[in-house]
């Protein structure tokens, strides 16, 4: 099996800094502790099930909705099923084979990375990285006989050697960092290259005014501090990273009125995409699928 190995000193204590790095400057409207603490809320919340009136669907029923087979679904343990909180099902797009070390950013309570442990198999290594404590004690306690690992830190930080991973998925967590460039530039740096980044994640069609943007619940249910499409590619070629394929989620859909108003104005949407760190010897020969 092979085993990512973990960084500690410099680079852990930097990513548990991360929100009081001076350097990096937050959108306008976005006081980070205040989002940071409405994050922390809404999915311990999901993590007990205890969550009432969300702005955003959970559970089995979203899962299916989004083109999970039912028959994974079932090899998963329950509780993780439960508090689903993704967006879609770009582990369709993944393509993760037997043996291979897979990272999920911002795992949640675990039933993605659960369910990458299933396609890699005994051979392979899932890590999931999640901010939530009570997710982080969730999906530990859920997958102790499953080989999957997970750890406490944030995305824009990766605690992780560069050239750790085959591939890195992510579920609904991107559109939640307020540094985007910096959690593409993690990714590319802890993929080896040739290997891959799938995820599914809420954009945009127009930009989200500050007023809105400033508002962290919304920001925290995954529709204020989405990117506007073009502005999430843009990240994901800074990164270095190679778009192959981009597909619309016409599953999902927010629940509340207000975020069903919101992300009707903004024309907010699911996506999943896969995109590919060029290899050393061959950078330009990636073919473009991509219907939204
Ligand atoms: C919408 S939920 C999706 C969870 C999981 N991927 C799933 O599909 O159920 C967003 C998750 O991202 C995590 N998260 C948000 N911001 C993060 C960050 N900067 N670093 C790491 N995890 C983060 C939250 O703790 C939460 O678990």
């Amino acid at each position: 099996m092979r085993t990512p190995r973990k960084v500690s000193g410099r680079r852990a204590r930097e990513a548990a800094r991360m929100h009081t790095n001076t350097t990096y400057l937050p959108p306008a409207g976005v006081d980070l502790e205040r989002l940071d603490r409405e994050i922390a809320a809404m999915y311990r919340d999901v993590a007990n099930e205890t969550a009432r009136d969300l702005h955003f669907p959970t559970g089995r029923g979203l899962a299916q909705a989004l083109g999970y087979p039912a028959d994974l679904l079932d090899h998963l343990p329950g509780g993780a099923v439960t508090s689903f909180a993704g967006v879609g099902y770009h582990l369709g797009l993944a393509g993760l084979l037997p043996g291979e070390a897979v990272l999920d950013l911002g795992s949640g309570s675990g039933m993605d990375a659960f369910a990458a442990a299933v396609a890699v198999g005994p051979l392979g290594s899932v890590t999931g990285i999640v901010i939530t404590p009570e997710q982080l004690t969730k999906a530990e306690l859920l997958g102790r006989d499953r080989r999957v690992t997970f750890v406490h830190g944030r995305i824009e930080a990766l605690p992780f050697e560069d050239r750790s991973f085959d591939a890195v998925i992510s579920n609904g967590v991107i559109n939640l960092s307020p540094d985007k460039r910096t959690a593409f530039a993690e990714t590319a740096r802890v993929l080896r290259p040739g290997g891959r980044l799938a995820l599914s994640d809420i954009v945009t069609d127009r930009p989200i005014v500050a007023r809105t943007v400033g508002q962290a619940d919304l920001w925290a249910a995954c529709i204020a501090g989405a990117s506007q499409t073009d502005a999430h590619l843009e990240d994901i070629a800074a990164a270095g990273l190679e778009l192959h394929q981009l597909r619309a989620n016409p599953g999902y859909g927010f629940t509340s009125d207000r975020a069903r108003s919101t992300s009707a104005k903004y024309g907010a949407r699911s996506i999943s995409l896969v995109a590919l760190k060029p290899t050393l010897t061959n950078n330009t020969n990636t073919t473009q699928e991509v219907s939204q």
